[in-house]
């Protein structure tokens, strides 16, 4: 995969991922990395999105009709994902690049996975094949209560959010459970806590990841 990085930042809705994986670029960024896609240089990738095909389905999944069946809902965020990885991620990596993911495969594991009953190994298995080894090197949740989370939630809630906190309930759940799966991978930060905060717990963190490179 290059010596590219991929570090992502998940958690329940409104926990402060988009946040911090914007402080986490810049910081990167001013450590001189060549951080984000080469074609928009210094940006957070979000997921679902990312791609023009991947935006068009995110706006199904989070505007579109209320009732989507859990394996419909499944199946459009790993579309997504395979036109992100395909076309944005893979060449990123392989040019070196250290790329910063607002969401990814976890989120589809805590959601669809663990809180709508799916089951977290189902739902890898028809992710995996898009994923493939374009795993995150580092994935930090930032565990909030999902009372935290509903209640920093601005604006217009999108479709996930409007289910309420039951939902929220089984996601933060399900994000304790992939950390217990894969200790290496996952690490959880506290996210209750002053932005600032919680920027330095994530900073500290990718610090190995990135040791030696940069100015
Ligand atoms: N540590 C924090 N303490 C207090 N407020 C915060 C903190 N982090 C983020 N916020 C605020 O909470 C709101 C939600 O944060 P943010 O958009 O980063 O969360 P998110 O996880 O990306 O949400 P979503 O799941 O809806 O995309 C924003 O208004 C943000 O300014
Ligand atoms: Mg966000």
């Amino acid at each position: 995969m290059g010596d590219g990085v991929l570090i992502t930042i998940e958690g329940i809705d409104g926990c402060g991922k988009s946040t911090q994986a914007a402080l986490l670029c810049e910081a990167l960024v001013a450590r001189g990395l060549p951080v984000g896609p080469a074609g928009a240089p210094g940006t957070v990738l979000r997921e679902p999105g990312g791609t023009p095909a991947g935006e068009a389905v995110r706006d199904i999944l989070l505007h579109g009709p209320d009732s989507l069946a859990p394996w419909t809902e499944t199946m459009l965020y790993a579309a997504a994902r395979a036109e992100l990885v395909a076309r944005v991620l893979r060449p990123g990596l392989a040019a070196g690049r250290v790329l910063v993911l607002d969401r990814y495969i976890d989120s589809s594991l805590a959601y669809q996975g663990y809180a709508r009953g799916l089951g977290i190994d189902a739902v890898l298995a028809v992710n995996a094949p898009a994923v493939g080894d374009a795993m995150p090197a580092l994935t930090v949740v930032l565990a909030v209560a999902p009372a935290t989370g509903l209640g920093r939630a601005t604006g217009v809630r999108d479709r996930i959010e409007r289910e309420g906190i039951a939902l929220q309930r089984r996601v933060a759940d399900g994000f304790a459970e992939l950390a217990r799966r894969f200790p290496q991978r996952i690490r959880l930060v506290d996210g209750e806590r002053p932005v600032a905060a919680v920027a330095a717990d994530v900073t500290a963190l990718v610090a190995p990841l990135v040791e030696g490179r940069g100015v």
